[in-house]
């Protein structure tokens, strides 16, 4: 069993200063956790989600492709500004930035968002995900088949690919 002190020591033995790392999904859950353990490591973390705090959201056009966010979409339990600030009050370098993963162009714009301030991406941790249609296969509605891949493989690879050349860039010493 991991307690919390030797996590503590294992978080404080990687050294992540200097590197920029961005989070999908990180307004709760896994990915808040692994945003703001980044955050502790020493990286700058672009916190993104679909969702962030105070938004006057569709819930009813959330729901389509994720009843998850719809549920929590406008209730304190949306935490993206809020993982940044606490990254930024340890004394991090941290944003909060809008980003469906379903949607090319909200990808790049959040990615040229993150490269913009910082340079380029060194860590990608692609977390978003909708866990809401767990079931046997003849009971699998299709829609919900299309939506979980749309978000949950898909949206990594938009995520990956429009990453990956400034990732690529940095690992070859090219970044600035
Ligand atoms: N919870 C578990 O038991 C468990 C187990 C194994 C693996 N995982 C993995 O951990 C990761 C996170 O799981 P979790 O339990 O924290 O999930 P969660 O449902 O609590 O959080 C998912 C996050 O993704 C966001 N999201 C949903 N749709 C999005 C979209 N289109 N674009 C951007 N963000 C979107 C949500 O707003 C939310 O913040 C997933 O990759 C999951 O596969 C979880």
């Amino acid at each position: 069993m991991v307690n919390d002190d030797t996590r503590k020591d294992i978080l404080m033995q990687i050294n992540l200063k200097g590197k920029v790392a961005l989070v999908t999904g990180a307004s709760r859950g896994l990915g808040r956790a692994i945003a703001l353990a980044l955050g502790k490591a020493g990286a700058t973390v672009a916190v993104t989600d679909i969702l962030l705090e105070g938004d006057d959201i569709d819930r009813g056009q959330l729901q389509d492709y994720s009843p998850l966010a719809g549920h929590f979409a406008g209730t304190d339990a949306v935490k993206t500004r809020a993982t940044a600030q606490e990254i930024i009050a340890e004394g991090g370098r941290s944003i909060a930035v809008r980003m469906d993963v379903t949607d090319a162009e909200s990808v790049n714009e959040a990615i040229k968002t993150v490269n913009q301030s910082w340079g380029s991406i060194d860590i990608l941790i692609n977390n978003a995900v909708v866990m809401d249609n767990f079931g046997k296969l003849e009971g699998q509605d299709p829609k919900k088949w299309d939506r979980d891949v749309n978000v949950n493989l898909s949206g990594a690879f938009r995520c990956t690919k429009a990453a990956w050349p400034t990732m690529w860039s940095g690992m070859r010493g090219e970044g600035s």
